[in-house]
């Protein structure tokens, strides 16, 4: 018989949010609203679509592995060397990477039970155990996160999905500075965009934290999710780390040229974190009237307790077009991740919503 490794035994397949197409044909219908994947309701900048559609030319020739065009970018918005980046098929390789590079078979890695859970399964795809401490308060447990004198790789999700709970900038440099410098602290920011806050100074950080490495993605506020693209930032020590076992064309050219145009669409960019911004407010507060719980969210989404019923509701909301994550994969069955919409989609939720109680 043929057998796989047996770390990958336990593993279970990832469980995206349910797609539009699959709703339409489940339910007949013709027009479904997304608010499950966290991605931008606006669509993709559109300067990184025009410069995607003029990549058709050079469909046929392998992309540069270094992403050379969009690295130079990020190098500039980061102000960090070329060596301090590397570029991934989504931030989610990178994660892979990182595991696949520092944890040896049996060492401990450590993070939340409610979060991203592609932490566990890059952790034990290597072969480590993932060890996961609840949330304290809706919140990244920091403070049991630094007792985890054992973990070789610390997972820290900031915004955290899905609750979109966020610590300052200080209280993560705090944090930092508590860690021996043989954990690898792989802090992944795919929301960060969204707090308001000022971004953390990276440059800095990876100076003073050689163990530091940073996850950025496009495809959240730049609207690049189906291209599948992102980067790491770290010491060069990491990045030359991660560059040696990383596939040779992991990022492909179409998805390099976009990101890069993304990254100068200041307008695309302003435009999507002011309506999320307002919207966010919005969609809290209709929530809060109708009598749910709605915790304070740093991100483009936030996470309401729909209460005992909550997979029947949004089992309704899906029949009539709507469709919502409901959080029992992330050990909060009474919960359900909303991510904000255009005024229009946010309406329709909450009066279909309205219309369930
Ligand atoms: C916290 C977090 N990190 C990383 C990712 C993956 O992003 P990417 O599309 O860049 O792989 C997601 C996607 O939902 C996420 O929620």
């Amino acid at each position: 018989m043929l057998l796989p490794r047996k770390e990958i035994k336990s593993i279970s397949e990832y469980i995206p949010g349910k797609s539009i197409d699959e709703i339409k044909e489940k339910h007949k219908l013709t027009n479904v609203i997304k608010l499950a994947s966290n991605e931008n309701p606006l669509g993709a900048s559109p300067i990184a679509a025009a410069a995607y559609k003029k990549c058709v030319e050079k469909l046929h020739l392998y992309p540069r592995g270094s992403a050379p065009e969009l690295a130079k970018k990020l190098a500039v918005k980061h102000k960090v060397k070329q060596d301090n980046l590397i570029v991934g098929n989504g931030s989610d390789e990178i994660l892979d990477l990182a595991a696949r590079a520092y944890l040896n078979k049996g060492d401990c890695a450590a993070g939340a039970d409610s979060t991203f859970s592609v932490y566990s399964s890059v952790t034990q795809i290597a072969g480590a155990k993932y060890k996961a401490f609840p949330l304290e308060n809706f919140c990244y447990p920091l403070d049991n996160l630094l007792k985890a004198s054992r973990a070789k790789v610390i997972f820290l999700c900031n915004p955290n999905n899905p609750t979109g709970t966020f610590y300052s900038n200080r209280v993560i440099f705090d944090f930092l500075k508590k860690l021996p410098k043989s954990c690898l602290v792989v802090l992944d920011m795919a929301y960060i965009e969204f707090t308001g806050e000022k971004e953390p100074p990276l440059h800095k950080w990876i100076k003073q934290f050689p163990n530091l490495l940073c996850t950025r993605t496009f495809s959240k506020l730049y609207g690049l999710a189906s291209l599948r693209i992102g980067y790491g930032v770290a010491s060069a020590e990491i990045i030359n780390t991660l560059k040696k076992i990383k596939p040779p064309f992991n990022s492909n050219y179409p998805a390099q040229i976009a990101a890069a145009a993304a990254l100068e669409d200041t307008r695309f960019i302003e435009k999507s974190l002011k309506m999320n911004n307002v919207e966010r407010q919005k969609l809290t507060q209709s929530l809060q009237k109708l009598g749910f719980e709605v915790l304070p969210s740093g991100a483009n989404f936030i996470c309401v307790k729909f209460g005992k019923n909550a997979a029947e509701i949004v089992a309704a909301l899906e029949s009539k077009g709507v469709i919502v994550r409901h959080l029992r994969s992330f050990g909060m069955p009474e919960w359900v991740r909303v991510t904000v919409g255009t005024p229009r989609q946010n309406a329709v939720f909450t009066a279909y919503l309205a219309g369930m109680l």
